[in-house]
C-alpha cells in the first residue's frame, strides 16, 4: 500500500484535503492527524472493521481500547450510554482539550473499538485539523497514538511515516503538536473518578471543577506492583528505546558526577538526557537537551523526539536526569519510568542507593 503524505495548514487546513481524508475514513480507511497531545490513527470508531484495521496497521494486542474522538459535545451521548454530571463538568471545563474520560459504552460502539470493554474512552482534541477531520468523517473516529506498538508516540509527522508508511492511506502533517505527550484519562464509571493516565490535565486542575479525584494506585508503582494499571494501555511496556534507559535521581551536581563517573569507568558509548540549565555539566558521551526546567512544556514536547533519536545514534546505554518539574512532571516521569523499565537510582553526596 502506498501512503500518501499531505501538508495542512495546522490552523486553516483546506477545506479540499480535509474532505478527502474524511471520504477515506467513511470508507473504512486509515488516516493518521495531528492533535495537540500526539498524533492519531484514525478510523471509524463506530465500524467493527475499521478499529480491527488499526489495530493490524499498530501490531496493537486486540485487548488494548481505542479513543473514541468526536467533534461535538452533543455526540458524547451517542457513544457514552450514561454520563454523569462530574464528567459534564469536565466536558466544558478542558474540551476541547487533552482529556479523554470513560464511560459504559452505547450500544452502537463495537466491542472492536473498546478491546471487548463495556466502556468506551472518548475525547474531543483541541486542534483544527482533527475537529475538521472528525467533522469530515461523520463525527466518531478511533484513533490509538500514531505508532508501531511499543515505540514512543509521534509528535511529528515524520514519526509516523516511519512506523507506518506503507500500511495507512493517508497522513495528514500539520507539523508538530503542541504538548507532546498524550492525553489525560479520567474513568467515570466508578464511584470516584480516578486518573488512570497522567496528561497536561493535572489532578489539581481536575479538583478545581470536581472535589474528588482519585489516582490509580497501579500507576505509582514499577512493573512488578501487584495492583496492574487499569487502562490496559498502561501494562505494557512502552516508549522503550533500544538501549537501556537509566533515570538518575538527585541534587543536580551529584546526579552530573554520578553519570559521568559512570560512563567513565565502564567506557560507555553513553546517550544522556538532560535538561537545558544541565547540559554543560556533562563532558563525555552524547548530550541531548530535551527543554528547559523554567519552561517545563519544553521538556514534555521532546521527550518522545529525544527517545526516538537516540534510537539512531551509535549508543550502549542512556542516562537521564529526572523531570519533577511543578505541573507536567506527573505525566513526564510516568512516560519517562516506562521508557526506562522503572530502573532509577537515587543519588546523594554520602553514596548511590538503587531506588528499587
Ligand atoms: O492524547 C491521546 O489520548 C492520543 C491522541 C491521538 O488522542 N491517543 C492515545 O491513544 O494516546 P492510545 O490508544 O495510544 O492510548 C489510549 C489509552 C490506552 O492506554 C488504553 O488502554 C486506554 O487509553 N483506554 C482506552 N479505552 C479504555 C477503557 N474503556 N478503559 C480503560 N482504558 C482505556
Ligand atoms: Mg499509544
Amino acid at each position: 500500500m502506498e501512503t500518501e503524505l499531505i501538508r495542512v495548514d495546522p490552523r486553516e487546513p483546506d477545506q479540499g484535503v480535509i474532505e478527502k481524508a474524511g471520504r477515506i475514513l467513511r470508507d473504512g480507511g486509515l488516516v493518521a492527524f495531528p492533535t495537540e497531545t500526539v498524533y492519531g490513527l484514525g478510523g471509524n470508531g463506530l465500524d467493527a472493521a475499521s478499529s480491527a484495521k488499526i489495530y493490524r496497521a499498530k501490531g496493537r494486542p486486540s485487548d488494548n481500547p481505542l479513543i473514541i474522538h468526536i467533534a461535538r459535545m452533543q455526540d458524547l451521548d451517542r457513544v457514552a450510554a450514561q454520563v454523569p454530571e462530574a464528567a459534564r463538568i469536565l466536558a466544558r471545563a478542558f474540551w476541547p482539550g487533552p482529556l479523554t474520560m470513560i464511560f459504559p459504552k452505547a450500544r452502537e460502539v463495537p466491542y472492536e473499538t473498546t478491546g471487548g470493554l463495556e466502556s468506551v474512552a472518548v475525547r474531543m482534541p483541541d486542534h483544527p485539523v482533527a475537529l475538521a477531520l472528525i467533522r469530515a468523517a461523520g463525527g466518531f473516529v478511533a484513533a490509538p497514538s500514531a505508532n508501531r506498538s511499543g515505540r514512543p508516540s509521534p509528535t511529528l509527522a515524520a514519526h509516523v511515516a516511519e512506523d507506518l508508511g506503507g500500511g495507512i492511506d493517508l497522513i495528514l502533517d500539520g507539523g508538530m503538536v503542541g504538548i507532546g505527550l498524550e492525553s489525560t484519562i479520567v474513568d467515570l464509571t466508578g464511584p470516584t473518578p480516578m486518573i488512570l493516565r497522567p496528561g497536561a490535565v493535572s489532578r489539581k486542575m481536575l479538583r478545581a471543577h470536581i472535589k474528588e479525584v482519585e489516582m490509580d494506585p497501579g500507576l505509582e508503582e514499577g512493573e512488578e506492583s501487584k495492583t496492574p494499571p487499569k487502562a490496559p494501555g498502561m501494562r505494557y511496556r512502552h516508549y522503550a528505546p533500544q538501549a537501556p534507559l537509566m533515570i538518575v535521581e538527585g541534587e543536580r551536581m551529584d546526579v552530573a558526577s554520578y553519570i559521568n563517573r559512570s560512563i567513565r569507568e565502564k567506557g560507555q558509548q553513553a546517550g544522556i538526557l538532560a535538561c537545558a540549565e544541565n547540559v554543560g555539566l556533562y563532558p563525555d558521551g552524547l548530550v541531548k537537551c530535551i527543554g528547559s526546567r523554567e519552561k517545563e512544556e519544553t521538556i514534555a514536547l521532546h521527550l518522545y523526539q529525544a527517545l526516538r533519536e537516540f534510537d539512531q545514534e551509535d549508543v550502549t546505554c542512556i542516562y537521564s536526569e529526572a523531570f519533577d518539574t511543578p505541573r507536567m512532571g506527573h505525566a513526564i516521569m510516568n512516560r519517562l519510568l516506562k521508557a526506562a523499565g522503572h530502573q532509577v537510582v537515587k543519588v546523594s553526596e554520602g553514596g548511590d542507593i538503587p531506588a528499587n
